[in-house]
């Protein structure tokens, strides 16, 4: 089998789908190869991740590792959330294909992107705490 079951069920039952109208902090990402996208909402209240919701415009692997990456965020707090790497949902799902890494990258930059927004919006300059999305 080439996914595992957690990617199985998220695929089939994605959590976390939607928009937040009054998000603190949106993030769109996108890969020029196989075209998908990835847009992260994020609403933020003393220091934590109240929401966080997405939506993913791509493969079953992206739908998998957004809506994963979704749970490993929410009611946490900022400094844990911007540390979640594309490895940590990797392993959270228990594997990808090698052909699928890429997916699991963009839910990572989906989410640095949205705190990118966040910060901007604030007038801080995001770099120290997201890098360069
Ligand atoms: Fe869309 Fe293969 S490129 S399913
Ligand atoms: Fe590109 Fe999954 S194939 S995000």
């Amino acid at each position: 089998m080439l996914y595992s079951d957690k990617v199985m069920d998220h695929f089939a039952n994605p959590r976390n789908v939607g928009e937040i109208p009054d998000a603190d902090g949106v993030g769109e990402v996108g890969n020029a190869k196989c075209g998908d996208i990835m847009k992260m909402y994020l609403k933020i209240e003393d220091g934590m991740i109240k929401d966080v919701k997405f939506k993913t415009f791509g493969c079953g692997a992206a739908i998998a590792t957004s809506s994963i990456a979704t749970e490993m965020i929410k009611g946490k707090p900022i400094e844990e959330a911007l540390k979640l790497t594309n490895k940590a949902v990797i392993e959270a799902l228990d594997g990808l294909p090698p052909a699928k890494i890429h997916c699991s990258v963009l839910a990572e930059q989906a989410i640095k992107a949205a705190f990118a927004d966040y910060y901007t919006k604030k007038g801080i300059d995001p770099t120290p705490f997201v890098g360069t999305v």
